[in-house]
């Protein structure tokens, strides 16, 4: 374990302070590394939870960096990475940077290896072998990988919904753009109300000429959780590859990628499963890693029986970024995926009554299988910008919008219900101010 006495004695401290732009490790010892220290060593212990659950959770908010005052609503566009995974990442630097292994040829800080260690555990996190799973940058990068690597005919269309990230469809735009595939898209209602809506339009979009389904798990638009086995099950019945982009899925629901039967999964965990920033993996079934093309190509590329990780041979890479990823998985587990999911959506259905109280327009869906941890309203007149700045100038909370009227509500299990009281009351004082 690395302690602080080592740790600032060491020059991985004044390295890193460097490389972060600071004049003096002096004064990045007082900050950083300080406030670290000062956070509970330990998560809680889990008997609080059926003692007292507020409790537990306002003491697991203590591991954050997030400041007391702030109230963070945005975890869906970044998460935030708490102490054990912050001390993981700093005991990766000092491992990998001491450049001491005892082999002469192995040197630990690059893309070559397999990352066993880190894939073992993410693999049985997402529920597949590790085998299937590539360690990527995030899921811009493996959309990336999913949209380059399918063989595709100039005419050959793929089917998307219109509530797709730019990292998930400007992947396809440039394929299409370049090489002459078709992108048709589906509109999706606002709100979705049941999976059997989305279902059938997905059926009648899917033509002779359809290869591919591509769709967010949990869109980026509105939050909806979108009915993914069900679609998976009726590309594959019509021969079509299923690619599932669940940047938001990993740590805000459970997730089971062979369950959901996709062939290809692309994932951020720095969001929701509070992963460091750059630790992102594409997943591809046992089946399709031989249909796939790699997209960067070095030692490696072309050899079948490394399986998936061939697609992380991406050259020198982040390693403690890894150790990070491992330590952010290894929280969600201690904690348990079942309090976590629990809790996220307790918040969310809190804040999506109390705002649908207030007037607002959901376009968040009513079943609550459609939903998980991002509420999003329409609140016309309110210019979402506006109430964005004040929100953050005056009272030190953080949302996210959409133009002109909309409002997209993440709520990790590390807010409070107060937090989200504070927020209620001062949309309530903005609203009225603009009377
Ligand atoms: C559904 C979806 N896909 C992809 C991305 C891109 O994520 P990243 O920037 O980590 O690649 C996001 C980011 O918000 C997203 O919501």
């Amino acid at each position: 374990m690395l302690n602080r006495r080592h740790f600032l004695s060491s020059s991985v401290a004044s390295s890193l302070a460097a490389s972060i732009g600071l004049a003096s490790p002096a004064l990045w010892r007082g900050n950083l590394w300080a406030q670290l220290e000062s956070l509970p060593s330990k998560l809680p212990d889990p008997s609080l939870f059926d003692r007292d659950e507020e409790a537990y959770w306002r003491e697991l908010r203590q591991q954050f960096l997030i400041p007391a005052d702030e109230i963070y609503l945005n975890n869906g566009t970044v998460g935030s990475s708490p102490a054990p995974v912050l001390r993981a990442v700093f005991e990766g630097y000092e491992k990998c940077e001491k450049l001491n292994e005892a082999d002469p040829e192995d040197y630990p800080i690059w893309g070559y290896g397999p990352f066993n260690e880190f894939r073992d555990p993410l693999a049985a996190f997402v529920g597949c072998k590790r085998d299937e799973i590539a360690l990527l940058r995030n899921a811009t990068e493996a959309n990336n990988y999913i949209a380059n690597g399918i063989d595709m005919k100039p005419g050959d269309e793929v089917l998307m919904t219109d509530q797709e990230h730019p990292g998930g469809e400007h992947p396809w735009n440039l394929r299409a753009k370049r090489y002459g595939i078709v992108i048709k898209k589906i509109n999706l209602p606002k709100p979705v109300i049941n999976p059997g809506q989305i279902l059938s339009l997905f059926n009648s979009y899917i033509t002779p000429r359809t290869r591919v389904v591509f769709f967010s798990h949990i869109t980026t638009v509105t939050g909806v959780v979108l009915p993914a086995k069900e679609i998976c099950a009726l590309a594959r019945g019509k021969g079509v590859i299923s690619a599932v982009d669940g940047a938001h899925v990993p740590g805000m629901m459970r997730l089971n990628v062979h369950d959901l039967g996709c062939d290809l999964y692309s994932s951020s965990p720095h969001k929701w499963l509070q992963a460091p920033k750059g630790s992102g993996f594409l997943y591809v079934r046992d089946e399709m890693i031989d249909r796939l093309w790699s997209t960067l190509a070095t030692e490696g590329w072309d050899e079948p029986q490394l399986r998936a990780e061939r697609f992380q041979r991406i050259g020198s890479s982040n390693v403690p970024a890894l150790w990070g990823l491992r330590a952010s998985i290894q929280m969600a587990n201690d904690i348990g995926m079942d309090r976590i999911e629990g809790r996220q959506r307790h918040l969310c259905d809190y804040i999506l009554a109390s705002m649908v109280k207030r007037g607002a327009q959901t376009w968040t869906s009513p079943d609550p299988a459609m939903r998980c941890a991002i509420a999003t309203v329409n609140v016309p007149p309110i210019k979402r910008m506006e109430l964005e700045t004040w929100l953050w100038k005056e009272k030190k909370i953080r949302i996210r919008g959409g133009e002109p009227n909309k409002l997209r509500l993440s709520t990790p299990y590390y807010l409070s219900k107060l937090d989200i009281d504070k927020f209620l009351d001062s949309f309530d004082e903005f609203k009225k101010s603009k009377a």
